[in-house]
């Protein structure tokens, strides 16, 4: 039985995430919770005949809570998105509130629960997130989970292009660090199977990895950021189990993260995550025989990282 619960669930996110939970034979029950129209998604995703019972909340008569209480896997699309000129960190003064508020509630209602941010700045949203969990001291490193996974499936995408890969799926890529502009770092040389991209075309796809997302904003116009091709990231993150997928975590207390907390310096990282049923079982470090030009990406995003990291640790946080 697995209840899940998404937080922002009206939004261009939200939406066609929650009709692939809803989808998804995993699930039982899906739990719908915004600011605006979530009943009314509820009510038009629950004639879709499939076994989750979905159900729909506002923030009135402890719609937050009703949201969250026994849920497993709480998925958290909510925020305003870029729009074009903005950096993700632009999103920080709102999307940091938001975020905080929402955990806050997680803290209270199902604290053992699997958390899985998507709003932006993840690189900052996911570190408040930690800091409210650990203020409510029921911080557990392995169940919360900054989803980087669009960025793994825009290398495996971008590098099918040009490699004339026609399933795109066949070529995983690990992409580490943060989940912004160049804290992005795709380790080409570690793509499996091994992929050989021309030597002209190399720095162009890793800043197409790194600024993929501003090629959709731009592409909207004003109308948003990414939001089908986060959705199916969303959902392919949310029902990973039993398989490594890149997700920025925070390392020092998982095993295998201390080590590699130390070796880059911050305590918040996208590494290659083993899922078990408690969440992270073991983050990997691929960094031990990366090549010389990611090196030099690293050392760049490392440097934003902790910028990033610095901000959401000095935000002010009150126990509501
Ligand atoms: P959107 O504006 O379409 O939807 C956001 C939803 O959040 C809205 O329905 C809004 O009502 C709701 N919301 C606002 N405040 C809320 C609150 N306090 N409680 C509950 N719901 C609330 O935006 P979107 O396109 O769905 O993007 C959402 C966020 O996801 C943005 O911050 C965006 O930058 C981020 N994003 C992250 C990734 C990633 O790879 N991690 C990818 C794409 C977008
Ligand atoms: C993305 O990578 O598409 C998202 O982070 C949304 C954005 O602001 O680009």
């Amino acid at each position: 039985m697995v209840k899940a619960a998404v937080l922002g669930a009206a939004g261009g996110i939200g939406q066609p995430l929650s009709l692939l939970l809803k989808a998804s034979p995993l699930v039982d029950e899906l739990a719908l919770y915004d600011v605006v129209n979530s009943p009314g998604v509820a009510a038009d995703l629950s004639h879709i005949s499939s076994p989750a019972k979905v159900t729909g909340y506002l923030p009135k008569d402890h719609g937050l809570r009703n949201t969250l209480e026994g849920a497993d896997v709480i998925v958290i699309p909510a925020g305003i998105p870029r729009k074009p000129g903005m950096t993700r960190d632009d999103l920080f003064k709102i999307n940091a509130g938001i975020v905080r508020d929402l955990i806050t509630g997680v803290a209270k209602y199902c604290p053992r629960a699997f958390i899985l941010i998507i709003s932006n700045p993840v690189n900052s949203t996911v570190p408040i997130a930690a800091e409210i969990l650990k203020a409510h001291k029921v911080f557990d490193p392995s169940r919360l989970f900054g989803v980087t996974t669009l960025d793994v499936v825009r290398a495996s995408t971008f590098v099918a292009e040009i490699t004339g890969e026609k399933d795109s799926r066949n070529i995983v890529v690990p992409v580490v660090g943060g989940h912004s502009g160049d804290t992005i770092v795709p380790l080409l040389s570690l793509a499996k199977p091994p992929v050989s991209i021309p030597e002209d075309r190399l720095a162009g796809l890793v800043n197409r990895i790194q600024f993929g997302g501003d090629e959709v904003v731009k592409a909207k116009d004003g109308a948003g950021s990414a939001t089908l091709s986060m959705a199916f990231a969303g959902f392919r993150f949310a029902e990973a189990k039993g398989i490594v997928e890149p997700s920025y975590i925070y390392l020092p207390d998982v095993p295998g993260g201390d080590e590699i907390a130390k070796a880059v310096g911050v305590d918040f990282f996208a590494v290659p995550v083993e899922l078990g049923p408690n969440g992270v079982a073991r983050a990997t470090n691929p960094l031990e025989t990366i090549n010389d030009d990611e090196k030099k990406l690293l050392e760049v995003a490392i440097k934003g990282l902790r910028t990033n990291i610095d901000k959401a640790c000095k935000m002010k946080i009150s126990l509501g």
